[in-house]
């Protein structure tokens, strides 16, 4: 199984250069062209929010009308520009429609993927309160032998980017950790929010933050706490699952693709030949 993983596509108002420099739509656009052409092809799409730079129904039906063009089926969680209400409106065949939080399990698939929803309405950072928490800890008990995904907007670590806020979640890290102990089938926790790729271990497995789709954000750790947004390639993941094929392979594997236009490939190897001398 391929899973790509998007993330925080911010889509702004139409022709908007947000900062002056970045269309998020072009730019999400160029992603799914970049994702079609993967071969083998995804078998899904997950988005780790963020999806609207304010979210809307009209940004909604914008984002919807451009990942319409994605050859595989995509699923989507919240993130804190996200609006559970517009997002309920425009995506009520992906997303619980009762209910606070926007929680949900994809199971179509080799890999078990459990959403969280860890916004904290009109906050940046995240929380996974003990109802939350509660959430994950009975669907994970529900199937302890599938290999499972975690996903959240909010990376529960801290990553050293001192210009942002110190970690994603505000709180209940602690017990999200307790909770990912206690399930030792989760693979992986996937989450955005950073806008630049970062992994980290996390009870007991590991996590990954995602690379943007529109702009990232600079690698900056220094005591002058900046944040800035820079003009590095945007990107998205590629989880691969490579036990379908090969049993003893190692479980999940997490590659990040890089999205722009650049000379052609050359090929060195071809079917395990050489095809150009040195
Ligand atoms: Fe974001
Ligand atoms: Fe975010």
């Amino acid at each position: 199984m391929l899973l790509v993983q998007i993330s925080d596509t911010h889509i702004d108002e139409p022709g908007n250069q947000v900062y002056g420099r970045f269309d998020t739509s072009d730019a999400l656009r160029r992603a799914v062209a970049a994702i079609n052409a993967l071969d083998p092809a995804p078998d899904l799409v997950l988005h780790t929010g963020d999806i609207a730079s304010h979210g809307s129904v009209p940004r909604y039906e914008a984002f919807r009308d451009i990942v319409a063009e994605l050859t595989a089926p995509y699923g989507l969680i919240p993130g804190n520009h996200d609006d559970r209400a517009a997002l309920r409106a425009v995506f009520g065949d992906l997303l619980p429609t009762t209910g606070e939080f926007l929680h949900h399990v994809i199971d179509d698939h080799a890999l078990r993927i459990v959403c969280c929803d860890s916004v904290i309405v009109g906050e940046a950072p995240g929380e996974m309160c003990a109802e939350r928490c509660a959430w994950l800890d009975a669907r994970l008990g529900e199937a302890p032998n599938r290999p499972t995904i975690v996903a959240l907007h909010h990376p529960p670590f801290y990553s050293g980017m001192t210009g942002s806020s110190a970690k994603g979640l505000k709180r209940g890290g602690e017990d999200l950790a307790a909770v990912i102990r206690r399930h030792p089938q989760v693979l992986r926790i996937l989450a955005g929010h950073v806008h630049r790729p970062i992994t980290a271990s996390f009870g007991g497995t590991i996590a990954f933050a995602g690379p943007t789709t529109c702009y990232p954000f600079g690698l900056d750790m220094g005591p002058e706490r900046i944040l800035s947004v820079v003009s590095e390639p945007p990107a998205f993941a590629v989880h691969a699952w490579l036990q379908d094929a090969t049993p003893d392979a190692p479980g999940l594997v997490t590659h990040v693709q890089p999205v722009g236009d650049w000379d052609p490939p050359i090929t060195l190897l071809r079917e395990g030949r050489f095809v150009l001398g040195r």
